[in-house]
């Protein structure tokens, strides 16, 4: 964990902070640990603050994009539309028209008709489009927690209802892009997955009689938020992953292997602030209220995909030797649901303290509703060649007007 102590009198909370020195370790990691035959990708959807996309540029091999804000933000970033990835079950035309007037390295067909209408725009706009097919493939894999194929959803192609291509004339489809799901921490899990998707794209391009230029195989790598979690072996991860690889390159040499990955690159660099504003007791438990809450973390309130919640490792910023106190932790919103922790032992926190929450650097700000109860947006920061800079600042309701 990243000492932050030193950068609390330079930050206004409640606010996001960025170790990018962290973010630059997993990207080393990955990169000394995989064969140059597979491409890095990050998953813009994690985390898409302008600064930090800048800053990761000439580390990541491209990009996963999932939206026409994504895809204008990683173009004002600088960053090269061969090297994008655009998914989605649901692109509007004028997304479509972006991504190929854009020359997008490759544009995800996510069934039929998506594919139909990316032909459609194509043809009207003239240049052609790059495309590759998303497989929802046949066989689940449990080990992701949230999972996006194997089972009947919106995302790709059905694996087993994928006969033939249609012909097109100004979509060149050379690609496959399967992604199982997210946040898996078992590395035999992976390893399955790995295993699964190579001898698919392998089947399907066959069967379907393409040259495979390129194959997307998700990313979904998890991150331990909570206790008693083994952390994922990305040792084991790393290696299954060179192993798998180097055998599909054996049948497929020239074909281009992509991972995508948002959440084990950005989590760890990320941490959610929050002050605490009033205590008090109710009925035997102590309630302590701060001054941010699900509005702008969501995920730590366990309101994106856990069934049942669970508290992240919060820790007390301003004073964590103090004895330790069981404490029900309150976001500042009207809602019951505004919990960021239930029966939390946390060294025992007094009104002004700074709260940490962490593993909050991906689906933080993102994946949160930071307009519900019209309270300002965070501010987010970067921790860079040790100093810290407001990357984006907080924003009042009466702005966005
Ligand atoms: C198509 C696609 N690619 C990549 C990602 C990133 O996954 P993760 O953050 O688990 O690495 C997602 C996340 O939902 C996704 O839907």
């Amino acid at each position: 964990m990243t000492d932050l102590s030193k950068y609390l009198r330079d930050i206004k909370t409640p606010c996001y902070i960025y170790d990018l020195a962290e973010i630059s370790r997993r990207l080393a990691y990955l990169k000394k640990h995989l064969p140059d035959s597979i491409a890095l990708y990050y998953a813009v959807k994690a985390n898409s603050n302008l600064h930090i996309l800048q800053a990761l540029r000439g580390s990541v091999d491209g990009l996963d994009l999932s939206s026409g804000g994504e895809l204008e933000q990683a173009l004002a970033a600088g960053y090269l539309p061969q090297n994008f990835s655009f998914a989605g079950p649901g692109k509007t035309t004028a997304e479509l028209e972006l991504a190929i007037k854009s020359a997008c390295g490759s544009i995800s067909a996510e069934s039929p008709d998506d594919l139909r209408r990316i032909e459609t725009v194509a043809r009207t706009l003239g240049p052609q489009a790059f495309v590759s097919l998303r497989i929802n493939p046949a066989t689940l894999n449990e080990h992701f927690a949230l999972k996006m194929g194997g089972k009947a959803t919106q995302f790709g192609f059905d694996e087993e209802n994928l006969k033939t291509l249609p012909k097109l004339k100004n979509t060149a489809i050379s690609g496959l892009h399967i992604y199982a799901g997210t946040q898996c921490l078992n590395a035999s899990g992976l390893q399955e997955n790995f295993q699964n998707i190579f001898s698919l794209a392998q089947k399907l391009s066959k069967k379907l009689k393409f040259q495979l230029q390129k194959v997307n195989i998700g990313g979904g790598f998890g991150i331990d938020y909570f206790r008693g979690q083994q952390p994922l072996d990305i040792a084991a991860v790393c290696k299954a992953l060179s192993r798998a690889a180097a055998g599909f390159g054996q049948n497929q040499p020239r074909t281009k292997i992509i991972l995508e990955l948002g959440r084990w690159l950005l989590a760890p660099a990320g941490y959610y602030l929050c002050s605490v504003l009033n205590i008090k007791k109710s009925r035997g438990k102590t309630f302590v209220i701060v001054d941010g809450g699900m509005h702008q973390n969501q995920a730590a309130t366990g309101q994106l995909g856990q069934i049942i919640r669970k508290n992240y490792k919060i820790t007390n910023l301003t004073r964590p030797r103090s004895k330790k106190l069981k404490v029900e932790l309150a976001g500042c919103l009207c809602t019951p649901l505004d919990m960021l922790a239930t029966g939390l032992e946390i060294a025992g926190p007094r009104v002004g303290d700074i709260l940490c929450v962490p593993n909050s650097g991906a689906y933080g700000y993102t994946a949160s509703p930071l307009f519900f109860l019209g309270h300002p947006t965070p501010p987010e920061y970067l921790i860079q060649d040790g100093q810290v800079k407001l990357i984006r600042p907080s924003r009042r309701l009466i702005e966005f007007n």
